[in-house]
């Protein structure tokens, strides 16, 4: 029995990357469940919040990044800049326009909180 419930629990852990394709509780669609993927793989050493310490670090991605506009954000992760490597030789169009989908489902940051005085 309690064998049982472990095999299950396993298959439900080792089906659960492969799950596209159904509206999973997070509200997210297919096409921006990937675009998470890709980001916290690609771009999450520079862009998520663990590694803004870090000399690498980017601005945090949102809705707001490149004042909402997909073709200049796209342009950004082309072509890169100068502390950031470009990615058109390493991302199909369907992964950055994944990103992107993705990018614009974060609300952008909350203003910098005010110093305790
Ligand atoms: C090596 C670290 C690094 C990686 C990896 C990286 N970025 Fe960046 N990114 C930066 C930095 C640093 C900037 C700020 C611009 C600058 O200083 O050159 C930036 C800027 C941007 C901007 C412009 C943001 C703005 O508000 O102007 C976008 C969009 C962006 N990155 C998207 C991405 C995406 C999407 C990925 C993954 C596919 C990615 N970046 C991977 C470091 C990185």
């Amino acid at each position: 029995m309690r064998r049982h419930s472990l095999v299950l629990l396993f298959l439900l852990t080792a089906g659960a990357p492969h799950a596209y394709g159904q509206q999973a509780a997070d509200g997210f669609t297919e096409q921006q469940r990937l675009g998470r993927q890709i980001l916290a793989q690609a771009c999450g050493v520079c862009h998520l919040p663990p590694a803004r310490n870090a000399n690498t670090y980017g601005p945090p991605l949102s809705k707001a990044t490149g004042g909402g506009n997909d073709d200049l954000m796209r342009k950004f992760i082309l072509e890169g800049t100068p502390r950031m490597p470009g990615f058109r030789y390493f991302l199909q169009p369907a992964e950055i326009d994944a990103v992107i989908a993705y990018v614009r489902t974060v609300p952008p940051p909350a203003p910098a909180p005010v110093a305790a005085r």
